[in-house]
């Protein structure tokens, strides 16, 4: 059985991020979301809100779980039982620092990286400017998955 993790922060799950989590699906036996849970980093949802999001968007999956974490990513593998994680390229700019992570990743555990490129349609996504334009009443739609669109308004409205 071949078990990958698809690692981020999630904030909020993008339709970029929903297209590689479907594709691994549908290459590997089983695909864990895993949730970052950020100490340091100021996120617009709670772990708990962004794990929430991410398994109603997936539930049409039967081999996708999502679970959260702290510390490194490859100690979560270890202690599942994982040793691939999936990462989406989205372009060049990404490669440099995805390239370092995954080098670092197997250096101290032998956890593998297997990126798959990015569906085009959503290459440009990334949460953060997702947030921006939804921020300033730009529309999102069509680039975060529906239940998204509710609870991000929502935030917003509060800021
Ligand atoms: O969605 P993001 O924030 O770009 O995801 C980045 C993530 C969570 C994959 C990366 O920051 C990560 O793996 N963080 C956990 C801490 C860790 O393992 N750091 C060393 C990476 S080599």
């Amino acid at each position: 059985m071949q078990r990958v993790v698809c690692p981020g922060s999630f904030d909020p799950v993008t339709n970029g991020h929903l297209d590689i989590i479907g594709r691994a699906a549908g290459v590997y036996d089983e695909v864990i979301v895993a949730v970052l849970i950020n100490i340091t980093k100021k996120t617009m949802f709670t772990t708990d809100e962004r794990a929430e999001m991410l398994r109603e968007v997936t539930k049409g999956y039967g081999n996708v779980r999502v679970e959260q974490f702290h510390g490194l990513t490859v100690d979560f593998c270890v202690a599942n039982g994982v040793n691939a994680i999936v990462k989406g390229l989205r372009a060049v700019s990404d490669f440099e620092y995805e390239m370092q992570q995954a080098q670092m990743n197997y250096r101290l555990a032998k956890v593998e990286t297997l990126f798959m490129t990015t569906n085009p349609l959503y290459s440009f996504l990334s949460s953060s400017l997702i947030k921006e334009v939804a921020r300033y009443g730009g529309d999102v739609s069509g680039l975060v998955p529906e239940p998204v669109l509710g609870p991000l308004r929502a935030r917003l409205a509060q800021e």
